[in-house]
């Protein structure tokens, strides 16, 4: 079957900066859905011209409903096990808080895994006692999965990953970590920042919580984090509360807290709620498009970018099994500085991102051939 070089999944009037720029930069941040940006720009406005006219206090208790209901369609989660905030870092640091792992316990993760996936944990364990261990990376920076499922033991107390690493873009199976944590006592924990919209995320696969923020992947805007948590994570007293913690959160006896009984008690304040009308609608695209469609997609656009890339002579990170791959693709450019060469590929139009000392390209469904044809044009002529 033949493929049209400018079929473009998420459509041009929906991204119109696709059609601008060779923009290859979803893993720093993604362009955002035309119409998430003009909804959070409607709700914003309104605020502005008539304050509580426009949002008064059932419009505030109600602002997360859409959200947590199209986070539950992409989790394939029941909308009780999610909570919406600010972003994915001060979820999972309400989450750690939560779960507290104690003394002579381990948590672990791989020394790929973004600061804001670990840090939190990090938090709790300079606190508790528990041990952080790592699991390391070759010099290509893949990480052995079967090394890693052999570290967990009955001393681990959670498994924290990102199931797309942002540097390799490797890509955990969720499902079998989930088994294996779960045969010693452990929980799975997952940072989806670098997932969400890009691949599949299924958490009745085992996955006790899954958490990520909605600007990369997701299209959405800055401000704006899910999480999904796993019912007896729902039971447990969160890191972080305020007044939306209450299960009625008009109730305002400071004396009193009473706890909702699903995963809305790790919501606990306001936020930019603009923002999450904004995710809804691109979280909504997401889903109508399909995020298996999306994974197609964005797998042979960046197949075609590695062919490509390597045909130049760069040297690609991360697996070489394409299973253990997403639409993250790092390079090396043998002679070249990855920082200068970044900056020239900019002033080139071609949008990627430095990361330490390797080029990262991401794109995702708004992209098509024709721009990678285009980017791999622009490093020839560079290099
Ligand atoms: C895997 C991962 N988690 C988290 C973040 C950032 O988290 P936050 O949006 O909470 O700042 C990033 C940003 O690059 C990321 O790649």
């Amino acid at each position: 079957m033949s493929f049209d070089n400018s079929f473009r999944l998420g459509a041009a009037d929906v991204f119109p900066p696709a059609e601008r720029h060779v923009y290859l930069d979803a893993a720093s941040v993604g362009l955002s859905h035309k119409g998430g940006a003009a909804a959070i720009s409607r709700w914003q406005n309104a605020l502005a011209e008539e304050g509580t006219i426009a949002f008064d206090e059932q419009a505030e208790v109600e602002c997360l409903d859409n959200l947590n209901t199209a986070a539950a369609g992409l989790f394939n989660a029941d909308p009780d096990g999610i909570a919406i905030a600010s972003s994915e870092t001060v979820l999972m640091q309400s989450l750690a808080w939560a779960v507290m792992p104690a003394k002579g316990r381990r948590v672990l993760a791989t020394n790929n895994t973004h600061p804001s996936t670990i840090y939190p944990w990090k938090r709790v364990c300079d606190h508790t006692g528990a041990e952080l261990t790592w699991m390391r990376a070759d010099s290509s920076l893949t990480i052995d999965v079967d090394a890693l499922e052999d570290m967990i033991d009955d001393d681990t107390a959670v498994v924290v990953l990102s199931h797309v690493e942002w540097g390799s873009g490797q890509v955990y199976e969720l499902a079998r970590f989930a088994d294996a944590a779960h045969r010693h006592g452990a929980l799975l924990v997952v940072d989806a920042t670098q997932s969400a919209g890009q691949v599949p995320i299924d958490v009745t696969t085992g996955v006790d919580a899954v958490a990520t923020s909605t600007y990369k992947w997701l299209c959405g805007p800055f401000g704006t984090g899910m999480m999904y948590v796993a019912p007896a994570l729902q039971q447990l007293n969160p890191g972080i509360l305020g007044w939306r913690s209450h299960k009625d959160m008009w109730d305002f006896q400071p004396d009193r807290l009473e706890l909702p009984d699903t995963a809305k008690r790790y919501e606990f304040g306001t936020m930019a709620y603009g923002t999450a009308y904004g995710a809804y609608e691109s979280v909504r695209h997401i889903l109508d498009t399909g995020v298996d469609r999306i994974a197609a997609h964005n797998r042979r656009i960046a197949d075609h970018l590695i062919d490509g890339l390597k045909g130049l002579g760069a040297e690609i990170l991360g697996p070489e099994d394409k299973a253990h791959r997403s639409a993250i693709v790092a390079a090396r450019f043998p002679g070249r500085n990855s920082r200068e060469f970044a900056q020239t590929l900019k002033e080139a139009n071609v949008i990627a991102s430095l990361r330490r000392d390797f080029i990262r390209f991401s794109p995702h469904y708004y992209n098509n051939i024709d721009d990678i044809d285009q980017g791999l044009a622009a490093i020839s002529a560079h290099l």
